[in-house]
C-alpha cells in the first residue's frame, strides 16, 4: 500500500518482546467450551483451540483472552472454579495447555487468562473444608461466614440480593446436621465469596498468578475486579439505603458500598503489580470493573492492574453524539492514568451487537444478564429474522440485515480507535444472538434464578459454526452442548473464507490494516457539519468516517482502504464506516 500512513511492518518476535504490546492490541475472546471441540464430546476444548491457531493467525489478532478453562461444575459457565491451577479434564490437561500456549506464541499471538478472584466454586477444596469445619475455624475464615439473624439464626445476615437473583446469603448445615451459619455469594450460591482480609487467600492468588505466568501466560483478565474488598461490619446497611446512596445505576462514587468498588481492593492489585513486573515483558492485566466512570482509572493505574474495561460503547445506542462523547471522555481518562483505553461491543455476558443494533431503537440496551428472547411464534418475522423481545422491554422486531450492517460499521470505527479492541468469538462471522434455545437446554444460572424475567446469556455462547454441514457445523464430530440454529450454516467459516465482502474477510482486512496503520495513540476529531457523521484522524493520515445517519456522505480525499459495506457512487451510505488513507 503506497500511502503516507503505512508503518514499517514489525516482526512477530519484535511484537512479542515489546513491553507495550497490550496498549493497542486486538484481543480475541475465546469462550473455550464453545470454540472448537477436538474429541467429539460436544464441548470445546484446549486441543480444539490449538488446532485453530492458523485461523487465529489469519484473522490478524494480537492476543487471545481465554475465558475460564479450570475444573468446574459449570454452575456459571466456568466462573465457578474448583481448582485455580489446573485445566478442566473436560477441556484437556496442563500439557494441552502448554502446547496451546506454545502454538499461539509461535504464531505471534499473546495469551491472556481469565482469573476469578472474588469467589471460588462450592466444590473448591477450601470450601469443602470450610463446610466440614466448625464455626470460627481457620477454614471458615477463608470465606465469608456469618451467623443469621432472628431467634435461631434463621434469617440471613442482611437483605442484600445476589447478581443472579435471590439472596446474597446461603444457609449451611453444620457438620453435626443442625442448621448453621450463612455464607456470602455475590453471584450464584455455587460461587462462595473469598475473604480477602485473610492473608492466606492473598498468598494463594499470588501463587496462582505465578503458576500461570511461569507457564507463559502473558496477561490476565480479572473477573469482578471491583468485588473482592468487603466491609461487613454491623449494622450492615439495608438494600434500600444502598440504593438511595447509589449514583444512578452507575454505582457508588465514594467507595462506601459494603462490597462493590471499595478502595482497599487496590492494595491487592498493588501487590499483584509487583509480581507482574518481575516478568519480562511484565505480565499485563485488565480489570472487569463495573464501576462509576470516575473510579475506573484506579483500576487502570500503572501501579495497579494497568488497564480496565470500559463498557460505555457496549451500552450505547448506535448514535453519533453518544459515540463521540464516550470516545472523547475515555481517551482523556486513559491519558490521565497512563493506561490505554479499551473498547468492546460484544462478550460472553451480553447480547451480540449484531442483534442489539438490529432492534428498532438502534441498540436497545441488552447488558449484563439481560438477553433477547425469541417470540417468533407470536410476532411477525423480519427477513430471515424473528420477532424479539428484550427482557423487561416491549416486544420489538429484529432487522437482521440492519443489525449486521451497523455492527460492522461500529467495529470498523472501534478498530481505528487508539487503545485495545476486544473482540468476541463469532462476531467476525457476523453472528447474532441465538434465541432458539429451548428452556430445557439452557445453562445460565441467571435464567434459573429469575424464572420468566431473565433469559440468560446462553444465546451468545452457542458453539461456533466452522462448516456449513456436519452434526455441529464443524464445531465437533457430534452434537454441540448448546443447540445451534439452522441459519448458522450460512455464517460458517467455510462459507465466508475467500468470499469478498463476507464479514470474516472484512474483519481480516481491517485487522491487517490496523496493525500497519497504528502509530501514536492520538486522535483528532474532524468536524463534518453533520451531527450524524463522525470523522476522526489518526497520525500519519489515517481517517475514519462513520455515517450514523440516513443520507450518503462524501468522504475526504484519499484512498478508501476498507469500508464496512459497499460505497454508493463513491459516497458513504447510511450505517457504514470507511477508512481513508491520505495519498503519499
Ligand atoms: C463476570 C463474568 O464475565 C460473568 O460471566 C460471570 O458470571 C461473573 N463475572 C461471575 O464470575
Amino acid at each position: 500500500m503506497s500511502t503516507s500512513a503505512t508503518q514499517a511492518p514489525r516482526t512477530d518476535a519484535e511484537r512479542m518482546a515489546d513491553p507495550n504490546w497490550w496498549r493497542q492490541a486486538a484481543v480475541y475472546q475465546i469462550y473455550p467450551r464453545s470454540f472448537a471441540d477436538s474429541n467429539g464430546d460436544g464441548i470445546g476444548d484446549i486441543q480444539g483451540i490449538t488446532a485453530k491457531v492458523p485461523y487465529l493467525k489469519e484473522l490478524g489478532i494480537d492476543a487471545v483472552w481465554l475465558s475460564p478453562f479450570y475444573p468446574s461444575a459449570l454452575a456459571d459457565g466456568g466462573y465457578d472454579v474448583d481448582d485455580y491451577r489446573n485445566v478442566d479434564p473436560k477441556l484437556g490437561t496442563l500439557e494441552d495447555f502448554d502446547e496451546m500456549a506454545a502454538a499461539l506464541h509461535a504464531a505471534g499471538i499473546k495469551l491472556v487468562a481469565d482469573i476469578v478472584p472474588n469467589h471460588s466454586s462450592d466444590r473448591h477444596e477450601w470450601f469443602k473444608e470450610a463446610l466440614a469445619s466448625p464455626k470460627g475455624s481457620a477454614a471458615r475464615e477463608r470465606y465469608i461466614f456469618r451467623d443469621g439473624k432472628g431467634e435461631n439464626g434463621e434469617l440471613p445476615p442482611s437483605d442484600w440480593d445476589s447478581v443472579f437473583g435471590g439472596p446474597v446469603w446461603e444457609r449451611i448445615t453444620e457438620p453435626d446436621g443442625t442448621p448453621g451459619q450463612w455464607y456470602m455469594h455475590i453471584f450464584a450460591k455455587e460461587q462462595p465469596d473469598f475473604n480477602w482480609d485473610n492473608p492466606e487467600v492473598r498468598e494463594d492468588f499470588l501463587k496462582t498468578l505465578r503458576f500461570w505466568s511461569d507457564r507463559g501466560v502473558d496477561g490476565f483478565r480479572i473477573d469482578v475486579a471491583h468485588g473482592m474488598a468487603k466491609d461487613l461490619s454491623e449494622p450492615m446497611p439495608m438494600k434500600a439505603d444502598l440504593a438511595a446512596r447509589a449514583h444512578g445505576t452507575d454505582g457508588f462514587v465514594d467507595g462506601s458500598h459494603p462490597f462493590w468498588d471499595r478502595d482497599e481492593v487496590h492494595e491487592v492489585y498493588a501487590e499483584w503489580r509487583k509480581l507482574f513486573n518481575e516478568y519480562n515483558p511484565p505480565r499485563t492485566a485488565v480489570a472487569e470493573a463495573w464501576v462509576h466512570e470516575s473510579r475506573r482509572a484506579r483500576y487502570a493505574s500503572p501501579e495497579g492492574l494497568g488497564q480496565a474495561f470500559n463498557f460505555d460503547l457496549l451500552q450505547a445506542d448506535f448514535d453519533a453524539p453518544s459515540f463521540r462523547k464516550i470516545i472523547t471522555e475515555n481517551l482523556i481518562a486513559a491519558k490521565e492514568t497512563g493506561a490505554s483505553s479499551t473498547w468492546v461491543f460484544s462478550n460472553h455476558d451480553v447480547v451480540r451487537h449484531a442483534t442489539r443494533y438490529g432492534l428498532p431503537k438502534g441498540g436497545s440496551v441488552a447488558q449484563g444478564t439481560n438477553a433477547a428472547q425469541d417470540i417468533s411464534s407470536t410476532k411477525p418475522k423480519g427477513q430471515d429474522g424473528k420477532g424479539w423481545l428484550l427482557a423487561g422491554a416491549p416486544a420489538e422486531e429484529l432487522d437482521v440485515e440492519l443489525g449486521l450492517r451497523r455492527a460492522r460499521a461500529a467495529t470498523l470505527l472501534m478498530l481505528a480507535l487508539p487503545g485495545s479492541a476486544y473482540l468476541y468469538q463469532g462476531e467476525e462471522l457476523g453472528l447474532r444472538e441465538v434465541t432458539e434455545i429451548p428452556d430445557s437446554e439452557r445453562q445460565d444460572p441467571s435464567f434459573f434464578r429469575n424464572p420468566g424475567v431473565e433469559i440468560g446469556r446462553d444465546g451468545c455462547r452457542v458453539p461456533l459454526p466452522w462448516t456449513a454441514d456436519g452434526p455441529s457445523f464443524g464445531f465437533g464430530q457430534d452434537r454441540a452442548h448448546l443447540p445451534q440454529p439452522e441459519w448458522f450454516a450460512r455464517y460458517a467459516v467455510s462459507e465466508q473464507e475467500g468470499v469478498e465482502g463476507s464479514t470474516l474477510e472484512f474483519y481480516r482486512r481491517a485487522l491487517r490494516l490496523r496493525s500497519e496503520l497504528q502509530a501514536d495513540e492520538e486522535l483528532e476529531w474532524v468536524e463534518t457539519g453533520n451531527q450524524d457523521v463522525l470523522h476522526f484522524s489518526r497520525p500519519g493520515g489515517w481517517d475514519t468516517v462513520t455515517n450514523f445517519g440516513t443520507e450518503p456522505f462524501e468522504l475526504p480525499a484519499g484512498t478508501v482502504v476498507v469500508s464496512s459495506g459497499p460505497l454508493e457512487d463513491g459516497l458513504l451510505p447510511a450505517d457504514t464506516s470507511a477508512w481513508v488513507v491520505r495519498d503519499a
